[in-house]
Order: structure tokens, then C-alpha cells, then sequence
């Protein structure tokens, strides 16, 4: 028996998707064109208004989860404003966002440093940061973050020794400012925005779906298609996208979004949900990320839900072992962002996240950038160590492991002033 380009194969491969069965009959990627009745799209049109829909449905019910809409009640306070940050080179504002505008419910501290000597609006870089917006630079002005920090001495990225009780201390400003050129992204005229991923919610397994923005939304956690982590940053970066459209200091749509590794995956994904995004930057996102799970290669599906079981949606778990099988993939969460310019970064080391299979993925979304008259990925072939090449996606591999280096950094730069600035 078969439904659309999906067949039956004896029971195995089935989930529940609003009662269809999904299992995968062909070889090779899904189509990001083909609908589930088996149609082909041939306008951007159909894509926008009838594929487009039915995808996003898919992978919030299949994979990242559900999330609540914008909070009636949210207030933002600006708590801080200097214009004379780093030693006269930028205006740091500093705003609480209240989700439920109650000073004791979810806080959310937004960093934004803004370029001084340029004309404003300017356009924006937003992006959560690992370990609070006091360790993107040594300026004594940022608040410390309050919640949860992890501790522990063997971490590759900073040094966490300025850890207390899982709190920040003075010592621990900067201790990540080798990730965040922001001399770099202040000089080429860009705002930097950033938060804190704990403020938002629980990257720990132990206390997930209790702290941050889950505290507002106790009762979206007990169903197959619950508002994880992943989602929840996603959803926050929106919230924020929320207030920079209305500091006038901020061009809305010229705003991309940037993530490193699980928080590229939420970046790939709020740009998805949110389509005031005008850019996104996915730093080896990896699994669950910009990379393919029908490759076999690199993280699986299983090690996802099983070490970090608060990222996705309960209802993932069932394509655990399938990771070949699916009837979906990653290639089509890149093409809902058409025909927005897209940027995947892999490192040669970063096995995890299968670089290969991030390009594969990024080559495959190409279709529907077509479809909008646009390149997409302007490269059949994985393009040499540390070379980069833009279209309306970009790409590079770079040599060493998983990290944001300044290499990095430099071809995101040189993609958002092609997209941005000649506008
Ligand atoms: C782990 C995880 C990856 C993730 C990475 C990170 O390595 O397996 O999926 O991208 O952590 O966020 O640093």
C-alpha cells in the first residue's frame, strides 16, 4: 500500500503524523518538493502557501516540538545603556525581557552592543551564547548572568574554574571572548545581540522543562509534540527579534541569526518559525542541525534523544534506529529558510556533526532557492579546506574541530555585507 511517496513496509517504519504513514520506499533524499499527496510543487507560490505549511508542520510535530505564540503579557526593561562601551567604540544596552511581565516569572537578559560613528539603523547579528553574556568580553558594564552555570575544569572551550555553587563570578568575564570577535563585528557596522541559553531554559537533563521560559508553559511538557529546549531557544531568539524591532537603533530586517553547534540548531530553527529573520549562520549545527541523518554518519538520532532527551520532541524518539530511513531530513528544514541567504560552516575534525553531510544538506535545499529564481548553493563539489563559497547559501569547511574560530567569523562577515548591505 502506498500514501503519496511514502509505502507501506509491514509495520516498521510508521509513526503517527495526523494519522498518515510515513515510511520511506526510494533510496536517496526526500524531496522537498514533492507534497505528501505526492504532487510536485513548480512555483515559489505553492511552496510559500501550500509546501512550505505542510513541511513546517511536519518537523514541529516530527522533530523540534510545538511552541506558544508571543506572550500577551511580555515587557521589555532597559536597565542599562552606555555610550561610551568599549572604550568609545559602541553603545551597550542592556534589556530584561519579562515574558509574562512579572519581575519574579522568566527573565531574559539581552546583551546588544551597537556600533558608534555609524548611521543608524544598523543591521544586527543575534545569537545565544554557552556561558552567559558576561563571558562574550571582559567589559565590567554586563550584568553576570544569574542562572544555572555549569562548573567543571575540563571544559575545551573556557575555563570554568570561575564557577561558584553554578553561579557566575567577577572572574568569570570574558572567559569565552575569543568565540565573539566583536572589535570585528562593531567595525564592519553590525550590531551584536546576545543571550544567555540558560536564561531561556534548561540545557541540564535533571532540571529540563523547570527553569527559564518553560516555568510560564508547565502545561506544554507532557505531550508527544512538547516545547523542548531546542524549541524554547528558538522561541527566544523571537522573543528577542520582539524588541529589536522596536529599538530604533536596529535595522528589524536587516537582522541575521547566528548559533555554535546546539544553539546553530535553534538558530536554523528560529529562522524557520520566524521569518523577520532576515539571514541565518549555522556554526557546525550538526545533528538536528543543517546535517543529514539519512547519511548513517556522525551523531545519531538515538545518542540526540537519549543524552540530551530535553532538546527535541518526545515524538522524535520514534525514528531512533531510522536514522537512514526517514521520510524527512535536514535538507528540508535549510530550504524552509528560501529564499533567505543561508550560511552552514563545518570543521574538518567535528565528526559529530558530519560535515559532509551538512554540504550534502546544503546542496540539497538548493532546489527551492531555484525555485525562487535564486543559486542557492553555487557548488556541486565540497569546496577546498578553509575556501569559501557564497550564494544565496553559503558554505566553508575548515580545518580543526568543533569551535567558532576567527576564520569563521570572517566568511559570515563577508556573506551578511554581500545579502545586507547592498541592498
Ligand atoms: C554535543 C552534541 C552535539 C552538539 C554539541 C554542542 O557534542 O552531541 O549535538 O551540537 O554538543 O552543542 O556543543
Amino acid at each position: 500500500m502506498s500514501i503519496g511517496r511514502f509505502s507501506w513496509v509491514s509495520g516498521l517504519y510508521f509513526v503517527g503524523l495526523a494519522g498518515q504513514v510515513l515510511a520511506q520506499s526510494k533510496p536517496g533524499l526526500p524531496d522537498p518538493l514533492v507534497r505528501s499527496n505526492g504532487q510536485r510543487v513548480t512555483t515559489a507560490r505553492e511552496w510559500q502557501r501550500v509546501r512550505r505549511p505542510e513541511l513546517i508542520e511536519l518537523f514541529t510535530s516530527q522533530v523540534y516540538g510545538r511552541s506558544p505564540g508571543k506572550p500577551v503579557g511580555m515587557t521589555f526593561q532597559v536597565f542599562d545603556t552606555d555610550a561610551t562601551a568599549l572604550g568609545g567604540k559602541a553603545t551597550r544596552k542592556q534589556v530584561a525581557i519579562y515574558i509574562n511581565g512579572k519581575p519574579d516569572g522568566p527573565r531574559i537578559d539581552v546583551l546588544l552592543y551597537l556600533p558608534n560613528r555609524v548611521r543608524r539603523p544598523v543591521p544586527a547579528i543575534v545569537g545565544l551564547n554557552f556561558w552567559g553574556n558576561h563571558s562574550i568580553s571582559t567589559d565590567p558594564g554586563i550584568r553576570l548572568a544569574t542562572s544555572y552555570l555549569e562548573a567543571g575544569k575540563n571544559n575545551p572551550y573556557v575555563d570554568l574554574d570561575c564557577v561558584t555553587d553554578n553561579r557566575a563570578t567577577e572572574a568569570c568575564r570574558g572567559i569565552n571572548a575569543r568565540q565573539w570577535p566583536l572589535d570585528s563585528i562593531l567595525d564592519r557596522g553590525y550590531a551584536l545581540v546576545t543571550a544567555y541559553r540558560e536564561d531561556m531554559a534548561s540545557d541540564v537533563p535533571a532540571t529540563r522543562f523547570s527553569t527559564g521560559v518553560h516555568r510560564a508553559y508547565p502545561d506544554w511538557q507532557n505531550r508527544p509534540d512538547n516545547f523542548g529546549t531546542i524549541t524554547a531557544w528558538a522561541w527566544g531568539l523571537s522573543r528577542i527579534m520582539d524588541y529589536m524591532q522596536i529599538d530604533r537603533a536596529i535595522d528589524g530586517k536587516r537582522v541575521a541569526v547566528f548559533g555554535w553547534s546546539r544553539l546553530g540548531k535553534a538558530a536554523l530553527w528560529a529562522g524557520v518559525t520566524d521569518e523577520r529573520f532576515a539571514a541565518v549562520l549555522s556554526n557546525e549545527s550538526g545533528s538536528g542541525g543543517a546535517k543529514l541523518f539519512r547519511r548513517g554518519q556522525g551523531e545519531s538520532i538515538r545518542r540526540l534523544c537519549t543524552v540530551f532527551p530535553h532538546w527535541y520532541s518526545t515524538n522524535l524518539r520514534q525514528y531512533m534506529d531510522k536514522d537512514t530511513l526517514l521520510p524527512f531530513d535536514q535538507h528540508e528544514v535549510i530550504a524552509l529558510l528560501a529564499p533567505r541567504p543561508v550560511y552552514i560552516a563545518s570543521a574538518e575534525e567535528d565528526k559529530g556533526a558530519d560535515p559532509i553531510g551538512e554540504f550534502e544538506s546544503a546542496k540539497a535545499a538548493s532546489v527551492v532557492y531555484k525555485l525562487f529564481g535564486r543559486d542557492g548553493l553555487p557548488t556541486p563539489t565540497i569546496p577546498p579546506l578553509n575556501t569559501s563559497v557564497q550564494g544565496t547559501i553559503g558554505y566553508h569547511l575548515r580545518t580543526g574541530g568543533h569551535d567558532v574560530t576567527n576564520l569563521d567569523w570572517r566568511y559570515f562577515l563577508q556573506f551578511l555585507d554581500t545579502h545586507f548591505k547592498k541592498k
